[in-house]
């Protein structure tokens, strides 16, 4: 039976050591609230850190509380001092959530704490490894483990892997200010889900992954090595039974009563945050106080009750936080108090979640303005509370919740006469407009609840895991190996037509950087020395450039898409007669293109004209594109050229000259009894066609081929030929 293994950075139980005393607590914060409820009814086991540092507990502590958490489906991942300092109070929290929150200038970059971040996902990685079984699910959470997907992919190929952001994941613009940004998004590809809440974060997500990594990205989906990453957006939901259920007669919620009590008679407006600078905490209260000023037939008759949990207070910022929403507190009460009214009731502490049910429960209006927030679920649980259908939210539009709950009353957070004028409406709301509003929310939260989201991702994991493997068991030729390996073994005449760039090497930013090295030398060379082996080259460069990289190798050369075709040591021979008239015009209007495109080039070669636009912005790219195909098509006229699509390139060129017909005159008249062929590009595709079908043809990566087989990458390209030179030394 296959488990769920949740990994996220807090446990949804705090362990904490008070006289002497080891203190299990519920944790706080909307990760842990959210998922709880799942991971209880579901066979699954949370790995995350419990919150004490190393330094405050005894190894006898250690084990007992490990054998505590046991009963919570619990595996607690330890850490040190100096592990929460850099990793969780450091890089988590002092890099990645201001600058994700679109706070950069509170973001500092640190070397020191990124090497934590990445020792400490690690760490997480061994402990996950001593529980992983064969067909487990692995869920991962949240920013602080980014870089744990793929630790665990490259070593558990064969398990499911999801993440899921609870936090915005930023624009590109904000996102590419990370020093370690490349880093981070290969961290997140090892992952066969990535889940977001809403569709703007899931945007800016593939905006980065196409501009950082120069991955395509088609319908939400990266083709990505040998596997689909699938992107999509998750909004989470609540226990929503919980928070609309009937509440047990709880001594806990006594706190809340009583704070209700005090302000019996008046209308009562909540605030329930942690404390984080992301929540606009200050913001919200000036605006409060620019309601009083603006509506003083309000004051004696309203009051805030104002919850800040807190969060973090290692972390400074949080600390002078803390210092200024009290200062203004103080200033609004001591400006509009009077003897028998304080209009801002403030707590620096956490309540339960029933003693929050109370209080949502008894509020007039839920007050919720982050300035940034990935979701937030405090406005989700007071409207599922209000079962009566009363009361009212307002929220800010920069929350991910916002997105969701159009109906209530939204805010532009740094306004604070939008939110003044907001919380007018929404306490002066008449009682029907209120119950239509929340009704319709209602209805969304009770069914798109913490279940149905776990379940949507998850059901949506398998399907992108499952399209994964089934394209892997069909076609990845490392599961036929040893069939290639034996045919090889067993031929006397063998041709390997191999492409160059994609195939052989990487991508480089420019064309003439991707030089050969010593090792491809060393390869060919291995190859060729074999006399069955007759071994092409088969590219769409021009002759002078594979004849400088390869000078004094006895391969057979094919260039510029089949033009022009070269036997060891003997001349180039044209296989096309060519005419150029129709370069003018063409040429003409790919420059007005390169013009208004920065980072687009056209390379001339005899037979085409090719218009490059790898290092042009693809969101740019994702508008124009159109336009250049279109236009280019319309002036083809001449039967003999046509237009080809290959990797960030569209040629124009004589459609007589293809990889395909180039590789047919090599082997016209030939008994090869193995053919072999590996390209990664639209241009192999002509290639591939026109081999018998006993040959074995090979793209890199996934998508639509002619081709029988695939491979992930060069790099695996490279091991393969290395395993058929081995062959053919062990023949000598
Ligand atoms: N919460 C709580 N006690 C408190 C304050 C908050 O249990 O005193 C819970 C609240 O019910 C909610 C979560 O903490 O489930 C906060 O989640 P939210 O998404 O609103 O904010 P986040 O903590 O994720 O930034
Ligand atoms: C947000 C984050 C969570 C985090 C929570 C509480 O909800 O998305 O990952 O657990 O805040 O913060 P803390 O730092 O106390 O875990």
């Amino acid at each position: 039976m296959s488990k769920i293994i949740f990994i996220s950075n807090r446990l949804p139980v705090t362990a904490l050591k008070d006289n002497g005393k080891i203190e299990y607590q519920k944790s706080i914060g909307g990760l842990v609230t959210g998922l709880k409820k799942y991971h209880e009814q579901a066979d699954s086991v949370w790995v995350g850190w419990p919150g004490t540092a190393d330094e405050e507990i005894s190894p006898a502590d250690k084990e007992a509380i490990q054998k505590k958490l046991i009963e919570y489906q619990c595996l607690p991942v330890f850490l040190t001092d100096q592990e929460i300092n850099l990793y969780y109070n450091g890089f988590s929290n002092e890099t990645i959530w201001p600058l994700f929150h679109y706070f950069t200038n509170m973001t500092t970059y640190n070397i020191e704490t990124w090497a934590a971040y990445r020792q400490v996902n690690e760490r997480f990685f061994q402990t996950v490894a001593s529980v992983i079984e064969k067909g487990d699910i692995i869920w991962v959470h949240d920013y602080q483990l980014m870089l744990l997907p793929m630790m665990i992919k490259d070593q558990y190929p064969d398990t499911q892997v999801g993440f899921f952001l609870h936090i915005p994941f930023p624009s590109f613009e904000i996102f590419r200010l990370l020093i370690w940004r490349q880093e981070i998004l290969q961290g997140l590809l090892g992952a066969d889900l990535i889940g977001f809440h809403t569709f703007e974060y899931v945007r800016h997500f593939l905006s980065s992954i196409r501009h950082l990594l120069g991955l395509d990205t088609t319908m939400n989906r990266i083709s990505y090595e040998d596997r689909y990453v699938q992107v999509d957006a998750f909004p989470m939901g609540i226990d929503y039974q919980f928070f609309a259920g009937e509440q047990q007669d709880d001594p806990l919620h006594g706190d809340a009563r009583a704070i209700i009590e005090k302000a019996r008679g008046m209308k009562i407006i909540l605030s329930v945050d942690r404390l984080d600078y992301t929540k606009g905490i200050p913001e919200r209260l000036k605006a409060f106080e620019r309601f009083l000023a603006q509506y003083p037939e309000h004051h004696e008759k309203v009051r805030l009750n104002m919850i800040v949990a807190p969060s973090r207070v290692d972390v400074g910022m949080y600390d002078e936080l803390r210092k200024e929403i009290t200062e203004l507190v103080s200033e609004i009460n001591g400006k509009y108090g009077t003897f028998t009214w304080m209009p801002v009731w403030f707590f620096f502490r956490s309540f339960s979640q029933e003693s929050l049910i109370t209080l949502y429960r008894n509020s007039d209006v839920l007050l919720v303005t982050p300035l940034r927030d990935g979701m937030n679920l405090v406005c989700k649980e007071y409207i599922a509370s209000r079962t009566d259908c009363q009361g009212m939210v307002v929220i800010s539009e920069t929350a991910g919740a916002a997105s969701e709950l159009g109906e209530a009353v939204i805010v532009n957070p740094n306004d604070s006469n939008a939110i003044a004028r907001g919380l007018k409406m929404a306490l002066d709301m008449p009682r029907d407009e209120v119950l239509a509003r929340n009704k319709m929310m209602h209805r969304r939260l009770q069914r798109y609840n913490v279940g149905f989201w776990a379940d949507e991702f998850l059901t949506a994991l398998q399907r992108s895991v499952s399209e994964s493997q089934q394209t892997i068991a069909q076609r990845s030729i490392e599961n036929y190996h040893h069939i290639v390996e034996e045919a090889y073994r067993n031929s006397h005449k063998r041709v390997l037509f191999l492409d160059y760039d994609g195939t052989l090497v990487g991508f480089t930013p420019t064309p003439d950087r991707a030089r050969p090295d010593d090792e491809l030398k060393r390869l060919l060379k291995d190859l060729i020395d074999d006399p069955k082996n007759t071994v092409v080259l088969i590219s769409g460069r021009e002759r002078h450039n594979l004849e400088k990289w390869f000078p004094d190798l006895n391969l057979y050369m094919i260039a510029s898409h089949g033009l022009w075709i070269r036997y060891p040591e003997q001349e180039w021979i044209m296989t096309v007669p060519l005419d150029s008239g129709w370069k003018e015009p063409i040429r003409h209007v790919m420059e007005l293109y390169t013009d208004r495109i920065p980072g687009s080039l056209i390379e001339e070669k005899d037979y085409s004209l090719a218009w490059h636009y790898r290092q042009s912005d693809p969101d740019m790219m994702a508008v124009k594109l159109n336009e250049v195909r279109e236009t280019l098509r319309s002036m083809i006229q001449d039967e003999t050229l046509g237009l080809q699509e290959g990797k960030k390139v569209l040629e124009v060129k004589d459609s007589r000259v293809n990889k395909g017909f180039g590789a047919s005159v090599l082997i016209q008249n030939q008994e090869y009894d193995f053919i072999f062929a590996g390209g990664d590009d639209y241009t192999d595709e002509d290639l591939f066609a026109a081999l018998p079908a006993e040959a074995y043809s090979v793209k890199i990566g996934l998508g639509n081929t002619n081709a029988a087989y695939f491979l992930k990458s060069w790099q695996s390209m490279r091991q393969l030929l290395r395993k058929f030179a081995d062959l053919s030394n062990l023949e000598k």
